[in-house]
């Protein structure tokens, strides 16, 4: 028995469990084979094109009848401001001529879209269970298509008044993103991520705020965590860095093998790689021109003048210019496939809820219910706040 309902029932899955969009590294493979295992799997398209996200979503609707989660970046694209652009490669020219590479040369990439009509026509014509987006919601007309399609509509908040807003606004569900979640911040009210709550913190003031179901998401990697999730209100999770080792994940052996590595202490927030901030892996540039720079062009644009450096480097085996999105836990990753780990997260998880109840000793009731009492009127127990002389005499402060 899962403690809440509301997210199964809303989507129409078994497992409240969502594998998270997580764009250039999870295509429709994880997806399926989460969606398959009962859990929602999610396609992220902001890195694709409209035609091989239509790809993806013939292969996803091929071989699965299961819910499915189509995620999109809704980002203003920038226009393009050349002094800023040139300031930025300066930044990067020792790199170039370290590395020996042409700073203009035209290396094949793709840029990060937002969601546009083009690629809401293709909601329209493979109905998505549901659709999820990343840094706020699409303008009105476009969301209001979405909403036609018949699909459940979620984004992510990083605070309570995002989480309002987007409730507001008319989403279904809304994702807690916490400070320890690997990939960009969903922020869109603001950049500032000094100061982004961290799960533990955001979970239940977002619950407490708002009606719809909340999803908890950041650092969550096994039971212990999901339990977590539910404690807090949540009504379930979604998870991305644990989903990173599946063999179902399409990343390089450079990259898997950096999350294999990754100790607790070894992910940042950083700008450098896509003018957003985002958790990755710390490599040099984030050590040498980041975490966060302040000449970084707009999202998306700062990964174009990266993109030969990128190249060259992994190609000769190194990670230096390659963003290595990850959470703070990717230490608990476990390298199964991905419909294997999604039951063997909601079995753990099941059996820890049941633990938690249950090794609460039999009392444990009259406890609670001792505690609940109102307590008799008790004298006042407050310390008075003692006067300057008093403060002085106590010595020295640390
Ligand atoms: C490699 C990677 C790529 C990501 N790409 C996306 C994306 O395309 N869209 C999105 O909504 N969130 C994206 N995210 C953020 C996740 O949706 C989610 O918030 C995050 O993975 C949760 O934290 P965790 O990684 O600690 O589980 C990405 C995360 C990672 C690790």
């Amino acid at each position: 028995m899962w403690p809440d309902y509301r997210l199964i029932n809303l989507f129409d899955i078994e497992l409240p469990i969502i594998q998270a969009p997580m764009a250039g590294s999870a295509f429709s493979y994880l997806a399926v084979a989460v969606s398959e295992a009962g859990g929602l799997g999610s396609l992220a398209c902001a890195l694709l094109s409209v035609e091989q996200t239509r790809k993806e979503l013939e292969s996803i609707r091929r071989k699965t009848s299961h819910p499915i989660n189509v995620n999109f970046f809704c980002h203003q694209q920038p226009s393009n401001d050349p002094a800023r652009e040139s300031i930025w490669r300066r930044r990067l020219d020792a790199y170039y001529i370290q590395l020996g590479v042409d700073a203009n040369a035209l290396v094949p990439t793709s840029t990060r879209a937002a969601f546009d009509d083009k690629m809401c026509d293709l909601v329209m014509e493979f109905h998505p269970e549901v659709v999820s987006f990343h840094f706020g919601l699409p303008d009105k007309n476009l969301l209001q298509r979405v909403r036609r399609a018949g699909a459940k509509i979620i984004s992510s908040a990083t605070s309570v008044d995002e989480a309002c807003w987007l409730q507001d606004q008319g989403c279904d569900a809304i994702v807690a993103q916490g400070y320890e979640a690997g990939g960009h911040r969903g922020m869109f009210l603001t950049q500032e991520v000094s100061t982004q709550l961290g799960t533990m913190a955001l979970v239940p003031q977002v619950v407490d705020a708002v009606k719809v179901p909340v999803i908890a998401a950041g650092g969550i990697a096994d039971a212990r965590g999901i339990a977590a999730a539910f404690a807090l209100g949540a009504a379930g999770v979604l998870i991305g860095t644990a989903y990173m080792l599946c063999p179902e994940a399409r990343i390089s052996p450079l990259y898997r093998q950096a999350l294999k590595d990754a100790k607790d202490n070894e992910t940042a927030i950083t700008n450098v790689f896509t003018g957003r901030p985002a958790r990755g892996i710390v490599n040099r540039l984030m050590r040498e021109v980041g975490p966060m720079s302040d000449v970084v062009p707009e999202f998306p644009l700062a990964a174009a003048a990266l993109a030969p450096l990128r190249a060259k480097s992994e190609s000769a085996g190194s990670g230096d210019f390659t963003p290595m999105w990850s959470g703070q836990a990717a230490r608990l990753n476990r390298e199964l496939p991905a419909a294997e780990l999604t039951k063997q997260l909601a079995a753990e998880t099941l059996e820890k809820l049941r633990l938690l109840g249950t090794n609460a000793s039999p009392d444990v009731f009259a406890q609670a219910a001792a505690l609940a009492a109102p307590s008799p009127a008790t004298e006042d127990l407050s310390i008075p706040f003692p006067r300057t002389s008093e403060k002085r005499s106590r010595g020295p402060s640390g």
